[in-house]
């Protein structure tokens, strides 16, 4: 059904034929034409297969989607084996570990960010407090630190043995690999070929569900981009950007490049499209295409003009409909749908070679 369009869909529903024959289980067509699912849908970027096992216990065991899905990756923020995430996640050019995490509860509209967050592994449950203790939205730096704190939250040293090693080799080697560009080039910084080189990474966990009721939740957690700039903030804390939920719609999030999902408000995009009829896969791809056309800079494209880059976006929408797409091919994600908890291809815009 992820595949089908909504126009489609709405079609076949209204036919009043086999709508409950090409849906999966999890989604049947209901009488006024919208759909009920049966059971938890929720889908997360590769690394997240543990956090939609765990989200969808949860949900399935009454939880409410925001806990469900920060419980889901949290697993992964206390990992020191993933790099790209909380504990053991790359650090800045400095040597510390910054992480950037954001929450949005659809059925309240509410949403709560840290960024630029040191000494504290789970972030995703800080940004929570954000948003059920305080007025804000958004905390970061030294601020963030301090309002952890002041909750009780636990402070360690992020960076794992293993992390200090692979960013003393990069300090040790990265000559111009870094993200300073001067004025007489624009064109220099760590382009794609000297990143393939080194262990860089964009990487992040994005978890989004949606509850037999219909209530929606997202999160987005992550150490962002390794070796990046001190204070460097990309989208993952970023309300629209890294994460967006609309519980009349359906929650959308992203990983990979940043600054290129930043540029086009990402998830909000992709959750625009699917209000005007997307499906999940499609404005997935549709946002995708808009960073296609943004990518300006030189340094950012291969010499066939394509991106060098990779970004990534997961989608699920009220009636359980799922996607997930990124620039190029080869990508999975993870699903709990129907029950069942698995990896599922990404859709693309680019095969690779
Ligand atoms: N998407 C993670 C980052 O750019 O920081």
């Amino acid at each position: 059904m992820n595949d089908v369009t909504r126009r489609g869909f709405i079609q076949t529903a209204a036919a009043g034929t086999v709508a409950g024959l090409l849906a999966p289980s999890s989604v049947r067509a209901a009488a006024n034409g919208s759909a009920a699912i049966s059971g938890p849908v929720v889908v997360a970027s590769a690394n997240g297969l543990g956090a939609v096992d765990k989200a969808a216990g949860m949900i399935g065991g009454g939880s409410d989607t925001l806990d469900a899905v920060i419980a889901g990756v949290n697993l992964v923020e206390e990992d020191p084996s993933d790099h790209s995430v909380g504990y053991g996640g790359l650090p800045n050019e400095d040597g510390v570990v910054e992480l950037d995490s954001c929450v949005m509860h659809g059925p309240t509209c509410r949403a709560g960010s840290v960024a630029a967050l040191r000494n504290i592994k789970t972030p995703s449950r800080v940004a929570q407090v954000v948003m059920q203790r305080t007025d804000h939205v958004m905390i970061v730096g030294e601020g963030a630190l301090r309002f952890a704190r002041a909750h009780g939250f636990e402070e360690v040293n992020l960076l794992t043995d293993d992390a200090r090693k692979i960013w003393l080799r990069w300090k040790e080697t990265h000559s111009n690999r870094d993200d300073w560009i001067t004025p007489e080039d624009p064109n220099d910084g760590a382009g794609a070929d000297a990143r393939a080189e080194l262990q860089y990474t964009y990487g992040t966990i994005n978890c989004c569900a949606l509850a037999p009721g219909g209530d929606l939740s997202g999160v987005t957690t992550t150490s962002g981009l390794s070796y990046k700039i001190p204070g460097r903030v990309g989208d993952s804390p970023i309300i629209g950007a890294g994460l967006y939920v609309d519980n009349e719609v359906g929650a959308a999030g992203s990983t990979g490049r940043g600054e290129a999902v930043i540029k086009i408000c990402g998830a909000h995009t992709v959750v625009e499209e699917m209000r005007h009829g997307l499906s999940p896969k499609e404005a997935c791809l549709a946002a995708l295409r808009r960073i296609e056309k943004t990518t300006t800079e030189k340094r950012l494209r291969r010499k066939d003009g394509r991106p060098n880059f990779d970004v990534k976006f997961y989608a699920v929408a009220k009636d359980g409909r799922y996607g997930a797409a990124a620039i190029w091919s080869g990508a999975k994600y993870s699903v709990h749908a129907d029950g069942k908890t698995r990896h599922e291809p990404c859709a693309f815009l680019y095969q690779r070679g």
